[in-house]
């Protein structure tokens, strides 16, 4: 059976690269992905600099062909991303306190208000902590100080309040000073009532570095435990450029591992892949001499991950 076929209850996605309707072998490319999966992501398409370059000057039209053909193939879209210290546009990145604010609030309303009703889950704060726990010394940190995180997340839900709206981030899935301080962030949120539905377990592994996947079921519990849905929005598992079939199966054992937890934990409610084919994914350009993080090969094979992450469903 195809992931999104094993099971019902969690939905299973893919991110589509920019410009994935005409790759040069597109046809391929979709002939694999849609039937695998039921739920995609932008890898780009959706970030401030490619949605709005200039300011209050819109690009749609990349965004609009993925949600187009989400819905002719009956996916459903995890919107990425509103607040990020990444990926923004120069022009955002200098405003006062107050144009700021108002620039972050035009971009959440014309971006959640075209896609109203169609996007199930927004990432409406993305990676805005340190590795030790600290706020990241982003420009929106250093003009707003934090409040640009609970204010992004206000104003998302008067956008579409019918969407799902979350934090995600990295280095999330074992304990320790990052989770923490994402954990007191969000039960900060439900004490006050800062509309939050969820957290996004990003999920970057790579295999150099071992898990302890009972700490990450009960790091998922305590999240779970506050009231949120827990999402894996960004899975991949690193491996090297030319790897053993020993490399090939302990990959195949992370993704297996990972996936059984989450559907022991019903809080979790879709479990994504950062990019299904090691052909087009971002590890190598971003992790020298580390590659082939994926489920299928660069010749649209499924590899022992692909087999695994469906054992584990
Ligand atoms: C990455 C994309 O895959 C690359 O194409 C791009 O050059 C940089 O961003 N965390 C995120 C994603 O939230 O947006 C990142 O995607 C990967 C890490």
């Amino acid at each position: 059976k195809r992931l999104k076929d094993v099971q019902s209850r969690v939905l299973i996605g893919t991110e589509f690269p920019s410009g994935f309707s005409t790759l040069s072998d597109s046809a391929q490319f979709l002939s694999t992905a849609t039937p695998e999966f039921n739920l995609v992501t932008a890898e780009n398409c959706m970030k401030w600099d490619a949605l709005e370059p200039s300011q209050n000057n819109f690009n749609w039209n990349e965004a609009d062909k993925l949600v187009n053909w989400a819905k002719a193939n009956n996916y459903q879209i995890h919107g990425h991303t509103f607040v990020w210290h990444s990926q923004a546009p120069g022009w955002i990145q200098n405003l006062s306190a107050s144009a700021m604010e108002s620039a972050m609030n035009n971009h959440i309303d014309k971006v959640m208000g075209r896609y109203k009703g169609q996007i199930l889950v927004w990432d409406v704060a993305n990676e805005v902590f340190e590795e030790n726990g600290s706020y990241r010394n982003s420009f929106w940190y250093r003009t707003m100080g934090k409040s640009f995180i609970e204010k992004a997340f206000i104003r998302a839900r008067a956008a579409d309040p019918s969407a799902k709206l979350i934090y995600n981030d990295y280095n999330l899935e074992y304990t320790g000073p990052k989770s923490d301080a994402a954990y007191n962030m969000l039960k900060d949120f439900k004490n006050r009532g800062i509309p939050v539905d969820g957290i996004g377990f990003q999920m970057h592994l790579d295999i150099q570095y071992a898990i302890d996947y009972d700490d990450f079921a009960r790091n998922m519990q305590r999240f779970a435990d506050l009231g949120l849905e827990i999402y894996v929005t960004e899975m991949d598992v690193r491996i090297s450029s030319n790897p053993s079939s020993a490399e090939l199966e302990k990959q195949a054992s992370y993704y297996k591992n990972i996936i059984e937890k989450c559907m022991a934990q019903p809080a979790v409610k879709a479990i994504q892949v950062w990019g299904f084919t090691d052909k087009y994914s971002w590890v190598p350009q971003t992790f020298p001499g580390r590659d082939n993080a994926l489920i299928f090969d660069r010749n649209y094979n499924p590899k022992p991950a692909y087999y695994a992450f469906q054992a584990a469903l």
